[in-house]
């Protein structure tokens, strides 16, 4: 399949909310999206496929720090690559602003999603319970980091 990354703005918002609604049950709203994207501490990339929006990444780096808010690729547009892809465009983003370190968090159950991290080099860190609502399940904590810490893994999950 054929797609082109690029640099989001305001006017993917659209867009990309709707990526959201199909995608996650609690998602951002198109005005929470603007708002994101607009930040000069925001990256946001999408995958067009032609017109159409197939997916997207966005994160915000504050200091040497980054998180990554949601990767979300539509349904029809799956296993092709693009969240691959989009992750790659982001990482290599961030990299050239010196961030020391990326977190994201994840649903624990969310099995593609973890996969999709641990190919990219996140590795677990950490988990937050009952973080996510509609259903309550924990987070996962997970980091890729560029300081030479990457293997530090002080963490369990019996509090
Ligand atoms: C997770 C998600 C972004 C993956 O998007 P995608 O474009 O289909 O992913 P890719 O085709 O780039 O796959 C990259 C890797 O992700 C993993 N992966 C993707 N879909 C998977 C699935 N259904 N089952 C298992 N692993 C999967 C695999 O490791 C895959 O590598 P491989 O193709 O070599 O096996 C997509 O399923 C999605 O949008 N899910 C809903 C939103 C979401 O949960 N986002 C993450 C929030 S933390």
């Amino acid at each position: 399949m054929n797609f082109e990354i690029k640099r989001l703005t305001e006017e993917n918002s659209f867009a990309v909310a709707e990526i959201e609604k199909l995608c996650f049950s609690s998602p951002w709203s198109e005005a929470t999206v603007a708002s994101e994207i607009k930040s000069s501490l925001s990256d946001f990339f999408g995958a067009f496929c032609g017109n159409e929006l197939a997916g997207y990444i966005g994160g915000r780096t504050v200091a040497d720090e980054t998180e990554i808010f949601n990767v979300a690729v539509s349904p029809k547009f799956r296993r092709n690559g693009i969240a691959g892809k989009l992750i790659e465009k982001f990482i290599e983003t961030v990299r050239k602003k010196e961030t020391r370190v990326i977190f994201l968090e994840v649903r624990t159950g969310n099995l593609p999603a973890i996969s999709l991290y641990e190919k990219n080099g996140f590795v677990f860190c950490g988990i937050r319970k009952n973080y996510y609502t509609n259903p309550t399940e924990n987070a996962l904590l997970m980091r890729l980091a560029f300081d030479g810490t990457q293997e530090y893994e002080d963490w369990d999950d019996d509090e």
